[in-house]
């Protein structure tokens, strides 16, 4: 699995050209990604600007060596690479298995370029057997969290050591237990317009390429 992972990462790293402005994703797959742009940077001399989309990103970025500015100190960023948790054949998505999907899909929105670095198994024929995180405010999370029960969604807050999670953000995540999302762009307008939700993770047809690696090599999927 890391194996296909690094695969992914190392094809999306062809798409890095000298000068750009670079959205630097989160997670698993992306970090490999991180560690082939620092290595641009280091070996090759690549002047690259990294926008990061989750402290742990910045850390593993400014450990490598990648100069970054925040989101709001640049004209544009050229392309971001990120992971995903699930992709869909319409091109949608669910991201923030990691907890980042407020920054990542921050980043994402204005990037000119954005690619998925995924391994096969990320490849599924409808969303929802893995759980929507869905970001919420602290102040009344309780009150978002009684509709989504009312609503048969299953909700669980997100837990770290015996304590509810908490985004670089500064907010809660709740986990849908969905199973099967019917219509991802439905309920993506649903969530985003309840008080209190901050960010949801469907990140439904941003995407412009998902750079997959398989048993039979790795392919990029254009949108
Ligand atoms: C982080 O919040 C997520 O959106 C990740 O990008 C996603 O969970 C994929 O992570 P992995 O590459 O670790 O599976």
């Amino acid at each position: 699995m890391e194996a296909l992972k690094k695969q992914a990462a190392l094809k999306a790293a062809e798409f890095v050209k000298d000068n750009m402005i670079l959205g630097l994703g989160t997670g698993s797959t992306t970090s490999y990604f991180v560690e082939e742009v620092g290595r641009l940077v280091k070996e090759e001399g690549l002047n690259i600007i990294g926008v990061t989309t989750s402290s742990v990103t910045s850390k593993q970025a400014q450990e490598l060596g990648i100069p970054l500015k925040d989101i709001d100190d640049v004209d544009e960023v050229d392309l971001t690479v990120d992971g995903a948790d699930e992709v869909d054949p319409s091109f949608n998505g669910i991201k923030g298995g990691g907890g980042a999907l407020l920054m990542e899909k921050v980043v994402a929105t204005p990037s000119k370029d954005y690619i998925w670095v995924v391994d096969e198994s990320k490849l599924v024929d409808s969303l929802g057997a893995f759980k929507l995180p869905v970001e919420v405010v602290q102040y009344g999370a309780m009150q978002v969290f009684k509709i989504f029960e009312e609503k048969g969604y299953k909700p669980a807050f997100r837990e770290k050591d015996g304590q509810r999670f908490v985004t670089d953000m500064k907010n809660y995540i709740i986990d849908l237990d969905l199973g099967r999302i019917e219509d991802p762009i439905a309920l993506g307008k649903e969530l985003k317009q309840m008080v209190g939700v901050v960010e949801h993770g469907l990140f439904n047809q941003m995407v412009k390429k998902v750079v997959v690696a398989g048993q039979n090599g790795v392919t990029v999927l254009e949108a």
